[in-house]
């Protein structure tokens, strides 16, 4: 098999068979392929796409490339979740403790940020000792003693996916139905949960960026799990819009434990909730809207969460610290009406600006710097009203102030996004 011919056969809107996925997997982990072909391979798979067999193949050829976990040593239904990335969204971080503390086992891993979107990982590490680094075996025992860990992706799990997203990452080819759908499944499955839920951002803050698009990856994501005997379900969300109050590492830990104590927007506390049911019936375990909620406001999902950090060496006094950014600077409004655009995009890469995110591997996080809306879309604003918070180490310069400014909208029409859009099962 020669390389070069198999880019022309995709790149020629050709059916990649499973021997030749396979070749093109292996080649490439073992350092075989270069770089480049890969990169042209990627591009014709964004022009071409590819069928189902081609994904199923593609996706089991990257499970093959690194270990797997086996947690069948934990009793119980054991669940996970995935979001294909978003702006603000700190999910992860109050829902697997809410889910764990109805008894069912967690073990997840996450990742971190990269460009607009943030990751659990970092948002975990500006705790004070959080290790996000546990063996194997230390990751499968806490979930035994805590019923839940959070770690980072191990560095041996879907080796060809490691190499393929960073490469998409710097040739365009990151929002690809078959490219996404394969890094996501691939890790899922190589991470050994039983039932998965998969977040599936859509808006212009995200990698899909219409509902038809978003269905379609949702369609054939739930389909590899199946097609392995693990029940997935994807919920469509809207990322138009960044997701809940705060974006910036240390920020939204703040409004994770404010959700927990009951002081969150109701917007969030209820769109935990309703993943929260979703992932609890595909667990098994029968609770009420009541309930949910109960344990999420209520203390529940707070102390499993504390559970969590004083397992992984976190320091719970500094859990509860506020942001140390030097300077918080307040956004007033200049003009009277409703929020009706927040562009999640915008945001993000602003936030980066401050030092929230990377824009490349390499990159030093600040975790202190961020942004806190006061106002989200659809709620109404009076002139001086503080729109939102924008908390930075150096003074904001008026030229920041400005182009922060120049992205929120205001009109008279009060429209009220709506964060679940659709469920796929
Ligand atoms: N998240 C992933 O894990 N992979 C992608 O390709 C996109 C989002």
């Amino acid at each position: 098999m020669r390389t070069v011919d198999l880019i022309e056969k995709k790149r020629d809107g050709g059916e990649l068979t499973t021997e030749e996925i396979a070749y093109l997997i292996r080649g490439y982990v073992s350092g075989d392929i270069p770089d480049y072909q890969i990169s042209a391979l990627a591009m014709a798979i964004y022009y071409k796409g590819m069928s189902i067999r081609e994904i199923h193949d593609l996706t089991t050829e990257m499970v093959s490339s690194g270990n797997q976990y086996d947690l069948s040593c934990i009793e119980g239904v054991k669940v996970d979740k995935h979001s294909t990335g978003g702006v603000g969204d700190k999910v992860t971080i109050i829902l697997m403790p809410l889910v764990a503390s109805f008894g069912v086992p967690v073990a997840k891993m996450s990742g971190r940020g990269l460009g607009h979107t943030g990751g659990t990982i970092d948002k975990l590490e500006s705790i004070k000792g959080y290790q996000v680094e546990r063996t194997k075996e230390e990751f499968i025992q806490q979930v035994k003693d805590i019923g839940i860990s959070l770690i980072g992706q191990s560095e041996h799990l879907v080796k060809a996916d490691k190499l393929l997203y960073a490469l998409r990452d710097v040739t365009a080819t990151v929002d690809s139905i078959p490219l996404i759908a394969s890094s996501v499944m691939s890790k899922k499955i190589a991470a050994g949960a039983d039932k998965i839920l998969l977040d599936v951002t859509v808006g212009q803050g995200a990698f899909m960026k219409s509902l038809d698009e978003a269905e379609r990856l949702s369609e054939t994501m739930v389909s590899l799990g199946r097609e392995v005997g693990r029940e997935t379900i994807a919920v469509i969300t809207d990322m138009s819009q960044p997701l809940g109050r705060a974006i910036g590492n240390r920020l939204e830990i703040i409004e994770a434990i404010e959700i927990m104590q009951g002081k969150g927007r109701s917007d969030i506390t209820e769109f935990i909730c309703e993943l929260a049911e979703i992932l609890l019936s595909l667990a098994g375990v029968e609770a009420s809207s009541d309930e949910i909620r109960q344990h999420l406001v209520g203390g529940a999902a707070l102390s499993k969460f504390e559970e969590l950090i004083e397992a992984q060496g976190g320091d719970l006094n500094d859990l509860y610290r506020k942001s140390e950014a030097a300077h918080v600077t307040e956004v007033l409004a200049d003009e009277e009406g409703y929020i009706s655009e927040l562009p999640a995009l915008a945001f993000g890469k602003y936030a980066m600006k401050l030092g929230a995110g990377r824009a490349t591997k390499g990159d030093t996080l600040n975790y202190e710097t961020g942004i806190v809306f006061e106002k989200k879309v659809g709620d109404s604003v009076k002139v001086g009203e503080v729109i939102a918070n924008i908390y930075s180490d150096q003074a904001l310069t008026e030229e920041l102030m400005d182009e922060f400014k120049s992205y929120i909208t205001i009109s008279n029409e009060c429209k009220k996004p709506r964060e679940i859009l659709k469920i796929i099962s």
